[in-house]
């Protein structure tokens, strides 16, 4: 569908998936693969026949984090270099990620460590093979999470984990990401693609408006009052009701008041 110097996009129905494309790396985070990022999140984001984005890495690698060598050496004497860099680097994993219009899920297939740790979490939804390998390693090279990482830590993890795990540095694998709530669950590697792409495939029959509106609710609510979050929800019912010219209540309402279906055991299919 779309293959740039560091990443290829592939779509089936209304998923797209995104490989993170320098395996001989690791498919870790160079300046280019960042601005290679922030082009496809930007193409794909007005595609009305795709629901769900799913993030994963080529190779054996989920992502190394930051590329060591092309983003902090090379561009160490000069400034606007790396801060064109560094922008693009926390737009898309920070900021683009977490109110992206489709739903976004990473799959974590192999080594995840450091700065990738911000593509997880700006993701919706994680699942990881049981063996994969993650960990902040930043402090094992005399830093610290820096970038949008430690932002990162701290939206998603108990203080206890996200301190154990910056100041030791330890690896550690996808059942303990699991445990400690970094991803949703994790499943054998061989299984992995699999089940994450009919996890895709069932949230993609949803209507995409509703997810959208989904996570834009959970979202925008998260930094709200609660009089604030109760006028925005309001406001952005009458916006769903006006772009999906009624369907929610002619439609999903209608259907389970004629007996078609029960929307507490499945979804609307029509
Ligand atoms: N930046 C730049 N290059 C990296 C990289 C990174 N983050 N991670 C891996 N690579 C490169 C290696 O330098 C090597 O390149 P080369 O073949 O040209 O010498 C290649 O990827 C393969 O790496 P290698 O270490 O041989 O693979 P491995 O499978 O044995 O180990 C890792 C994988 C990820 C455990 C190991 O490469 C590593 O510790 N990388 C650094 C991870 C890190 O600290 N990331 C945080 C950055 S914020």
């Amino acid at each position: 569908m779309m293959n740039l110097e560091t990443v290829k996009v592939d779509q089936k129905d209304r998923v797209a998936v995104i490989t993170l494309n320098r395996p001989e790396k690791r498919n870790a985070m160079s300046p280019q693969l960042h601005l290679d990022m922030v082009e496809v999140l930007e193409t794909l984001r007005d595609k009305p026949d795709i629901n769900v984005v799913v993030i994963t890495g080529a190779g054996k690698a989920f992502c190394a984090g930051m590329d060591l060598n092309e983003f902090f050496m090379k561009n160490r004497d000069d400034n606007v270099m790396f801060e064109k860099a560094y922008r693009a680097a926390v737009e898309w994993r920070g900021r683009t990620l977490r109110y992206y219009p489709k739903v976004t899920l990473a799959m974590i297939n192999g080594d995840c460590f450091g700065g990738a740790f911000s593509i997880v979490e700006g993701c919706d939804l994680a699942v990881a093979a049981d063996d994969a390998r993650l960990g902040l390693s930043e402090i094992n090279f005399k830093i610290f999470p820096g970038g949008s990482v430690s932002k990162s830590l701290a939206n998603l993890l108990r203080p206890r984990d996200a301190l154990f795990y910056g100041l030791t540095g330890r690896p550690f694998d996808g059942k303990e990401a699991a445990r400690m709530g970094l991803i949703n669950y994790s499943v054998p590697g061989s299984e992995l693609e699999g089940h994450v792409m009919d996890l895709a495939a069932e949230i993609a029959t949803k209507d995409g408006m509703a997810l959208r509106a989904t996570k834009e609710g959970y979202r925008m609510s998260l930094e709200m009052s609660w009089e604030a979050s109760m006028d925005y929800t309001l406001a952005k019912q009458d916006q769903l009701t006006l772009r999906q010219q009624g369907a929610w209540q002619d439609q999903g309402i209608g259907d389970f008041l004629d007996k078609k279906y029960k929307p507490g055991l499945s979804s609307y299919d029509g």
